[in-house]
């Protein structure tokens, strides 16, 4: 029998509860989870440093191919997340600054620095044990991953989950956030690289009507059917 390599693909558009949900599957499986969206990040908070123009992608595509990136098992038993060091400087408390947030999109976009960020993700998930998230996980990163979960839920339910994080209130604030995740659902999915499609063999889970518990149990039961043993050993 072929040995499955112990991994998770989780792919699904913004605020499906990819990292949450990966978090507690990785909690619970015992294994770190690697939320690639950090890399992106990482790259782009270098690419602000060092004042590369964000026009630039054959300057952003450099900046990729010449950093050292290293992904950092955590050493808190009670987050299973990686950290990340660029250039020798660990990067994780920048990674959510507004400037980044605002940024990270247009370098995500470039497809020649996206070859680079793959095959260092593709390496970093090379030992197993790992729940990888992501855009293109299912697809590119991992085509061969033995689980791959599609994760997505209505725009309508997305938007109210971004608006109740941000501690929004207003119908209006609402309708501004349900229109900016259909901005980004359509950017997603038409961007010319790696745009956000599910692999043929992931398993499309709608938590539109679910909770987050409820969410997190049907995942675990994916990979339960998938990856038995792993799931038995928790
Ligand atoms: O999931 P996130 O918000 O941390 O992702 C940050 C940016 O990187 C966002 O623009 C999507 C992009 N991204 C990507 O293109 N491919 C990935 N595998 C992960 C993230």
């Amino acid at each position: 029998m072929t040995e499955h390599p112990a991994l998770v693909a989780i792919d699904g558009p913004v605020a499906s509860g990819k990292t949450v949900v990966g978090r507690a599957l990785a909690a619970r499986l015992g294994w770190a989870l690697f939320d690639t969206g950090i890399m992106y990040r990482a790259l782009t908070w270098l690419a602000l440093e060092r004042s590369v123009s964000l026009d630039d992608t054959v300057a952003l595509t450099e900046l990729a191919n010449a950093a050292e990136v290293r992904v950092i098992p955590s050493d808190d038993p009670s987050s299973p997340d990686v950290q990340i060091e660029i250039d020798g400087l660990n990067a994780t408390e920048h990674l959510r600054k507004p400037h980044v947030e605002a940024a990270v999109s247009t370098v995500a976009a470039v497809a020649e620095l996206r070859r680079r960020l793959v095959q260092l993700q593709s390496e970093a998930a090379a030992k197993g044990r790992l729940v990888v998230v992501g855009r293109d996980i299912g697809t590119v990163v991992l085509p061969d991953a033995p689980v791959k979960i599609f994760l997505t839920a209505s725009p309508e339910v997305r938007a109210l989950r971004r608006s109740m994080q941000a501690g929004h209130a207003t119908d209006n604030d609402h309708e501004q956030v349900l229109q900016a995740t259909r901005r980004r659902d359509e950017h997603d999915r038409n961007r010319e690289a790696s745009p956000l499609v599910p692999a043929n063999d992931a398993i499309t889970l709608d938590t539109s009507e679910l909770t987050l518990d409820e969410a997190i149990e049907a995942a675990f039961t994916i990979v339960e059917r998938a990856l038995p043993s792993a799931a038995a050993a928790h």
